[in-house]
């Protein structure tokens, strides 16, 4: 199966891949237990950089320090807790940051949930929305001063191509009038947009 959507893949998509060095930089990646996350993590480590794996589950995220560890020789690599679904463990999240860092380069915004039942954050937003879009805004807002001192330093947020089908429910953020799984994993993506973008450009 992974063949067969990596071989679709690369029809739409170019292989794309650096050996610039990343030696004396830090970057987190949200969500980087599995997946997406989990790749980018292996290849900044891989070319010298610091990582944190900001994940919510820390016996995910330890095993996957260990198998990096394993595939990366001399890898860098950290686990830290991170529930983008709670505003408090952003905060605490952040606070082991600045304790922790003297620099942050790059700040992957990675993490989400797709096409889940109906659910909401600890602070009352649709899950969706409020994990992938609140909750790296958030994060974004309380690493800024981090990444400022850091510069050159940038913020990376991973979105979809299904923003183009959706809108933000701005009257019905808890989603509890009209939920759909799909509208929600859609409008959350619209809401990662302008953040790519620049704040501004979008509707
Ligand atoms: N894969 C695709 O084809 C595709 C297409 C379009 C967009 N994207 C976007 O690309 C990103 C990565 O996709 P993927 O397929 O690699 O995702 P994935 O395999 O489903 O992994 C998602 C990650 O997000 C974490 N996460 C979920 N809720 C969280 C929370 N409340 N706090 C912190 N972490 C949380 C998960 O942790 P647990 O393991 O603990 O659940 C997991 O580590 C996502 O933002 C996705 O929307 C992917």
């Amino acid at each position: 199966m992974q063949a067969v959507s990596s071989s679709l893949r690369s029809l739409f998509v170019s292989q794309w891949s650096s050996d610039v060095s990343l030696e004396g930089k830090t970057a987190i990646v949200t969500g980087a237990n599995v997946g997406i996350g989990k790749e980018t993590a292996k290849d900044l480590a891989s070319r010298g950089a610091r990582v944190i794996l900001a994940c919510r589950d820390m016996a995910k995220a330890e095993q996957a320090v260990r198998d990096i560890m394993r595939e990366v020789e001399g890898a860098r690599v950290v686990a830290k807790q991170l529930d983008l679904a709670d505003t408090k463990s952003i905060c605490q999240f952040a606070e082991n940051v600045y304790n922790s860092e003297k620099y942050l380069h790059f700040l992957i915004n990675n993490a989400g949930v797709a096409i889940c039942p109906h659910a909401t954050t600890v602070d009352g937003y649709e899950l969706q929305f409020g994990v992938n879009h609140l909750g790296h805004f958030f994060l974004t807002f309380l690493l800024l001063d981090l990444l400022k001192h850091s510069a050159p330093a940038r913020v990376i947020n991973l979105s979809s191509a299904a923003h183009a089908m959706g809108r933000i429910h701005f009257e019905d953020l808890s989603g509890e009038k009209d939920y759909h799984p799909g509208a929600g994993v859609r409008s959350e993506q619209v809401g990662q947009r302008p953040v790519h973008q620049g704040a501004g450009q979008e509707d």
